[in-house]
């Protein structure tokens, strides 16, 4: 080592951060389009394509545009989408019961896309929340949230997206030992190929209010998520859920929001090393499209800048609203 000044600053750390090519040859992170998963929300109809509030670009489609989209995301790299259904208030009832029709929207939507575009990916929430008309991600019997009889659904759920043809499943319902039950079910049940990428540190956040309006879950949903979801203050309490997920068997992990929680993406990766996924939500979409489209932060530099802090926070992919946009800028 030099000393540091001597009587000139020996160490210059701008030296290589001169020129373009410099600063691209010392670079330690980037973002490519293996790294994106491409959140997409799913409704009835034909030909629709409906925006969605509060999410500037993003649109609720119909199967027959989700599978135009699934060809847009296999044409542009994009290894892997996430099917959303947006449930009519008439399919949503106290026990659920749309989650496991095996022809509900998602599971049609998931045949059609893997019919049209067998290569690429897709990944279904396994959570009760757009089916509920209490909008919550599990059973409510007497206001109460209840655990071990939501695992039975869970499991029901998780079994007709498997055969719908579901590459990955994301329990994202925050119960008690879902990934247990699910991958048990998933090896009894000649599943043993199909992922568990478990929502395994997902936060009680106020980040995800487009998201509940986009599959019509807001205007259902009575109170809050906080008896399930994880407390924002709390750290050791994600890595403890990462454990317990990754002993029942998940193959992947998920923490929910990113931007706000990315000191939870490096200490999981840092402590366990399995592939680490960070889901950069609704909100966070939101805000940077809200700055954006006011002039106040360049909005594409911003959602460049934001992709990079996950993968320089250790995660192996993002899934993101922007995942299109940034594979076609990627790509030109
Ligand atoms: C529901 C679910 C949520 C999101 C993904 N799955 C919302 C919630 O927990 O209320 C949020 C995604 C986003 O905000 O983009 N199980």
């Amino acid at each position: 080592m030099h000393p540091s000044f001597a009587p000139f600053p020996l160490a210059r750390s701008r030296r290589s951060r001169r020129t373009d090519w410099l600063r691209d040859m010392v670079r330690e992170n980037a973002v490519s389009v293996d790294d994106l998963i491409w959140p997409i929300f799913v409704r009835e109809g034909e030909g629709v394509s409906e925006p969605v509030k509060a999410m500037p670009g993003v649109n609720r489609l119909s199967v027959d545009m989700a599978v135009k989209a699934a060809n847009e995301a296999a044409a542009l790299g994009i290894p892997c989408i996430a099917l959303f259904p947006y449930t009519d208030a008439a399919d949503k009832n106290p026990e659920c019961t749309e989650a496991f029709n095996p022809d509900n929207l998602v599971n049609r939507a998931t045949r059609a896309i893997k019919a049209a575009v067998p290569g690429g990916g897709i990944l279904l929430d396994v959570a009760l929340d757009p089916y509920n008309s209490d909008g919550h991600d599990g059973f409510v019997r007497d206001g109460v949230i209840v655990n071990d009889e939501t695992l039975m659904a869970l499991e029901k759920q998780a079994l007709v997206q498997a055969e719908s043809g579901a590459d990955i499943l994301g329990p994202s319902d925050m119960m008690d030992g879902r990934i247990g039950i699910i991958r048990q079910a998933l090896e009894s049940h000649d599943f043993s190929d199909v992922v568990v990428m478990s929502y395994a540190a997902k936060f009680a956040s106020a980040f995800y209010g487009p998201f509940r309006d986009a599959v019509g879950a807001s205007g259902a949903l009575k109170g809050d998520k906080k008896t399930y979801q994880i407390d924002p203050g709390n750290a050791d309490e994600a890595l403890r859920e990462v454990a317990r997920d990754i002993a029942e068997g998940a193959d992947m992990v998920m923490v929910k929001p990113g931007m706000p929680y990315l000191d939870i993406c490096t200490r999981v990766k840092t402590r366990f090393k399995v592939p680490t996924f960070a889901y950069q939500v609704s909100g966070e979409y939101a805000m940077i499209m809200a700055a954006g489209q006011n002039g106040w932060i360049d909005e594409e530099k911003a959602m460049f800048e934001s992709l990079l802090a996950f993968k320089r926070a250790g995660c192996d992919g993002i899934l993101s609203y922007f995942a299109p946009r940034v594979a076609q800028i990627l790509a030109e």
